[in-house]
């Protein structure tokens, strides 16, 4: 039951805002995760009804697909360097509409993808929506690293009082390697009171490729809630 209230939660965020954001002749971003989904799946739907000549860029592999099973044009970066709009899932946000992203772990392509948008517009269901980061998400912050790194990077992490894990691959024995060719190590701070300091201490650490935290990007939320209704957050 709490299952189907969170992909209906998911579906009607993605859905309304396609339908609120998306206008004719777009670049817009594709982020990555099983939110997303259903809003490529819209996106399809209404290119194609509206002939809305809309061009996609992805941040993974799997929005890659996504764009070409569901009928949309494929551009790159090199092509189109500024997106009109991002779409992207979360796995928590804050008060301040900060983000942890990365659960995918797809976070470095999610967030040049972002920072090369006019609008990041992030859609989630009832269970992401937190006042503090770390309330919630329990898995850490993904972290994406160089891998020749990652053993002294562990312990530095530990030295800032974070729990580090090595992220694992599921049906490989060993680690889970990104799509550009890194490892993730997830860190739990546990709650996370001043986000925009960490993150910055986290970048200056070398082998650190880029964290999960999301820092004073988006624009809007859009929260799929249990009772089927969706609660905007504006910034
Ligand atoms: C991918 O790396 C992530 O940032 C996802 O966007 C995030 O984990 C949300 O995923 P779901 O939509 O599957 O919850």
């Amino acid at each position: 039951m709490t299952e189907n209230l969170i992909e209906l939660g998911k579906k009607n965020a993605a859905i309304k805002a396609v339908e609120e954001n998306i206008k004719k002749n777009m670049i817009v971003g594709i982020g990555s995760g099983s939110t997303v989904v259903y809003a490529v799946e819209r996106l399809g739907e209404i290119n194609k009804e509206k002939a809305m000549n809309i061009k996609c860029i992805p941040s993974s592999f799997q929005a890659y697909q996504l764009i070409i099973q569901n009928g949309l044009e494929l551009v790159s970066l090199e092509q189109y360097s500024e997106i009109d709009i991002d779409i992207d899932g979360a796995d928590e946000i804050d008060k301040d509409l900060n983000l942890i992203k990365g659960g995918g772990g797809c976070l470095v392509q999610e967030k040049i993808i972002a920072s090369n948008s006019k609008e990041l517009i992030i859609i989630v269901d009832f269970r992401k929506n937190s006042k503090i980061l770390g309330t919630n998400w329990k898995r850490g912050i993904p972290i994406e690293v160089i891998p020749m790194a990652y053993f002294p990077l562990m312990n530095k992490l530990i030295k800032i009082d974070g729990n580090p894990v090595l992220r694992m691959a599921r049906s490989k024995s060993g680690p889970l390697i990104t799509d550009n060719g890194n490892f993730i190590i997830d860190v739990d701070f546990g709650e996370i009171k001043k986000p925009q300091e960490l993150n910055l201490k986290l970048l200056n650490i070398p082998g650190i490729v880029d964290t999960g935290l999301f820092i004073d990007m988006t624009s809007k939320v859009y929260v799929g809630l249990e009772d089927g209704n969706v609660l905007t957050l504006p910034k």
